[in-house]
């Protein structure tokens, strides 16, 4: 069958989505599948671009980009036979000429429009089935305020936190300020609704810092949230769901993220470039029980807020060992290095197969 692979896109995250699809480009089992690279550039653009792995990895501290000058992908409007692959065009050379019967596609994308329910809700409307959430979990993982409001609502903890309009701040920044000193205890987690990575993110432990850490947030995004920090370990736990009605999710052994001294916090730099020490281990060594209530809560967490086909809960275990999500992704860093892949390693499922896995999934 032949699989769509949609990756780069309008977000912060673009380059990092390129260098997931590297990675799948990579590895996907081409005796099975014949793939169709569609770029998204950074201003939207679907383009038909390169299909060799190579050309999407990180060239030292400069992830990739989708270039501007690939042939432009058309979508097919209007109604398609049901079951049948969907027919995608490309304009080349000024000539309108057929690209590819699409059976699936792979949405790679991180951050808005992409991983927030918009390109999944286009592939809806044009009836082409897709691997991974719906438009609605997509859209509440991907604005922290809602994800904690649906969790909430599950019974499920996150930490509290303060959510402000950039209007808002601009008319009352001082009250803002004094509810967040009343009410969170510091440090505080500064953060984007709608961004990932820890785009924009900071941490502020002086509240003389908090102007400069919002005005940072808010450069990515108008909606930010101030969040109280957990003081916890840092795990994140895998889950996979067949679409098939009423299968459990499965979830992994989660895995922890330490971070050292050198670092404030696990911050968009020490993700993808190297900076300070940070280490991954899978599985996490933690106290007993513990691993067993972060999987409960990240199935407990999946299902709560609709997650369909993969997903990747992130948690604080206190030291308490109470479970605290941070937060939830739709389509979490998938580069063979990257935590998700290596949680499902763990379990026995490698690269290739989990990837196979998924894309099964899209089309039953
Ligand atoms: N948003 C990044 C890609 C992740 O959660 O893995
Ligand atoms: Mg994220």
């Amino acid at each position: 069958s032949t699989i769509a692979l949609l990756f780069g896109g309008r977000s912060g995250e673009h380059g990092i989505s390129c260098v997931t699809a590297g990675g799948i480009l990579g590895a996907i089992d081409r005796e099975r599948y014949d793939v169709v690279a569609i770029g998204i550039t950074r201003q939207g653009r679907w383009l038909h671009v390169s299909d060799d792995p190579a050309d999407w990895q990180l060239q030292g501290a400069t992830p990739p980009e989708v270039p501007s000058d690939g042939d432009e992908v058309l979508l097919p409007t209007g109604t398609k036979t049901p079951g049948a692959p969907v027919p995608l065009r490309v304009v080349r050379d000024g000539r309108v000429e057929p690209l590819a019967e699409v059976d699936a596609v792979l949405p790679l994308l991180h951050g808005p429009y992409g991983e927030d329910g918009t390109v999944q809700g286009a592939l809806d409307l044009l009836d082409i089935p897709y691997v991974g959430s719906g438009v609605l979990a997509s859209a509440t993982c991907m604005d922290k305020t809602s994800t904690k409001a649906a969790l909430a609502a599950a019974g499920i903890a996150s930490a509290p936190s303060i959510s402000v309009h950039e209007d808002e701040w601009a008319q009352r920044a001082e009250e803002v300020g004094a509810s967040v000193r009343e009410r969170l205890a510091a440090p505080w987690f500064v953060k984007p609704a709608r961004a990932g990575s820890s785009l924009g993110v900071s941490k502020v432990t002086d509240p003389a810092e908090l102007e400069h850490a919002v005005k940072t947030a808010f450069a990515e995004d108008p909606l930010i949230l101030i969040e109280q920090g957990v003081v916890g370990r840092e795990v994140e736990c895998g889950v996979l769901q067949g679409r098939a009605g009423g299968e459990a999710p499965r979830t992994t052994e989660p895995g922890e993220v330490i971070v050292g001294d050198d670092l404030d916090f696990y911050d968009y730099e020490s993700k993808y470039f190297g900076k300070g020490t940070v280490s991954i281990q899978v599985p996490a060594a933690l106290p007993d029980g513990a691993a067993e209530r972060v999987r409960e809560v990240a199935a407990r967490a999946f299902i709560a807020l609709r997650l369909e086909g993969l997903g990747r809960v992130d948690v604080f275990v206190t030291e308490t060992g109470e479970v605290v999500v941070n937060e939830v992704n739709t389509m979490p860093g998938f580069t063979p290095s990257s935590m998700f892949p290596v949680l499902w390693e763990n379990m026995g499922i490698d690269y290739t197969s989990l990837i196979t896995d998924l894309l099964e999934q899209a089309r039953t």
